[in-house]
């Protein structure tokens, strides 16, 4: 009896060993091993013959089982090492990542170069501790004309000359110029007040290579105590010289706007012939870039009569303020900056136009 199942122990040993040298992967060994060590390898069906035997023959066939046992572990064990190690060095070639191959190039799309130009503006001013202010495009024609000192006959509130909102008897128009922007801030913020508003702006002009239906003007305020022209000229000339670069000249010739008094246009040398008179420059030498001027108390007047809190009532009751104001057409100066001839590239989308602009962010 005992002979017979040290041979069937035997027996299991053999058979469980070459099943386990003929499994070729993990998953083929996973089997296997439940074929050799399960509840019914024969394995186990010989240990279950240990009960029928002598207590003297049972100890020795007992210990040639877990003998058996063991080394059919240990060779499950071995072989699952084996295949682990194979395994990590087939995902290690699989996983390889060559660091110095060139990566692949990811396109940004940079900002229009009006974008860029308008941020480039607001940001100097950013820099002098302005702070930037907006206001609606479909506007008030009471804040694009009538608080910023326009006469009701005046020829830019011609139908002819500004887009009105249908069925709105001339009361809605799209802003003409951001200085509504002016008022919108004074109603609302008691002096010192610095800001700078860019914004789209419309006009029913017969669009040509310097005028389009559709701009953007970066306007400018500072309302303080004390402010002279002198604050106003500084100001402007070092933002030229941000600009458009430290050797060219600017000049402020006099000109009129409602809202200003005195009012000036600001015209900076040429940058391509630097004032000896080029096409560019219309033989002019100067270039204008902007309309500027001392706030007219007007607007102070409307801004104390409008104001939105006791407290700017307050400030204009308490102190005699002067500002100056400023607004320029962005199209204008990109044109100038970038030496474009025509600002309707700005507006036509043209990729081979924009991507000339690449390398600037
Ligand atoms: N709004 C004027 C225009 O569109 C430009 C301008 C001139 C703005 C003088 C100002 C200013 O703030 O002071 O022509």
């Amino acid at each position: 009896m005992s002979e017979e199942v040290r041979n069937a122990l035997e027996q299991a040993r053999s058979e469980a060993l070459e099943r386990i040298a003929a499994a070729t992967d993990l998953a083929s060994l996973d089997e296997a091993k439940v074929r050799v060590l399960g509840r019914k390898a024969p394995l186990s069906r010989a240990r279950g013959a240990l009960g029928k035997l002598e207590e003297e023959e049972r100890r020795s066939v007992g210990k040639l089982a877990n003998e058996v046992q063991g080394a059919i572990e240990a060779a499950v064990e071995e072989r699952r090492q084996l295949f682990e190690a194979a395994e990590l060095e087939q995902r290690w070639e699989r996983e390889r990542v060559d660091v110095t191959l060139p990566g692949v190039p990811v396109e940004v799309a940079p900002l229009h170069p009006l974008t860029q130009t308008v941020w480039e503006i607001v940001d100097i001013f950013i820099g002098l501790g302005y702070r930037v202010a907006e206001g609606p495009e479909a506007e008030l024609s009471i804040y694009n004309f009538d608080a910023l000192n326009t006469p009701p006959a005046h020829p830019a509130r011609s139908p002819l000359d500004t887009f009105y909102i249908e069925g709105t008897d001339e009361r809605v128009c799209l802003r003409t110029q951001t200085s509504p922007i002016q008022m919108r801030t004074l109603e609302d913020q008691a002096p010192p007040v610095y800001v700078v508003a860019p914004g789209r702006c419309f006009r029913r002009d017969t669009v040509d290579a310097t005028h389009l239906n559709v701009f953007t003007q970066i306007e400018g305020l500072a309302v303080d105590s004390g402010i002279t022209m002198a604050d106003l000229k500084g100001t402007l000339q070092l933002f030229a010289r941000e600009v458009f670069g430290k050797g060219l000249d600017t000049r402020f010739r006099p000109h009129y706007f409602p809202f200003t008094e005195p009012s000036a246009e600001m015209d900076v040398q040429c940058f391509n012939c630097r004032g000896a008179g080029c096409r560019i420059c219309k033989q002019e030498g100067w270039i204008e870039i902007l309309g500027c001027g001392m706030v007219h108390p007007y607007l102070f007047e409307w801004s104390r009569d409008h104001a939105h809190s006791d407290e700017i009532r307050a400030a204009y009751a308490s102190e005699r303020f002067t500002g100056f104001a400023f607004g320029m057409g962005a199209e204008r100066i990109a044109a100038l900056a970038h030496g474009v001839n025509d600002i309707r590239y700005f507006w036509e989308n043209d990729l081979r136009f924009l991507e000339q602009f690449r390398a600037l962010v």
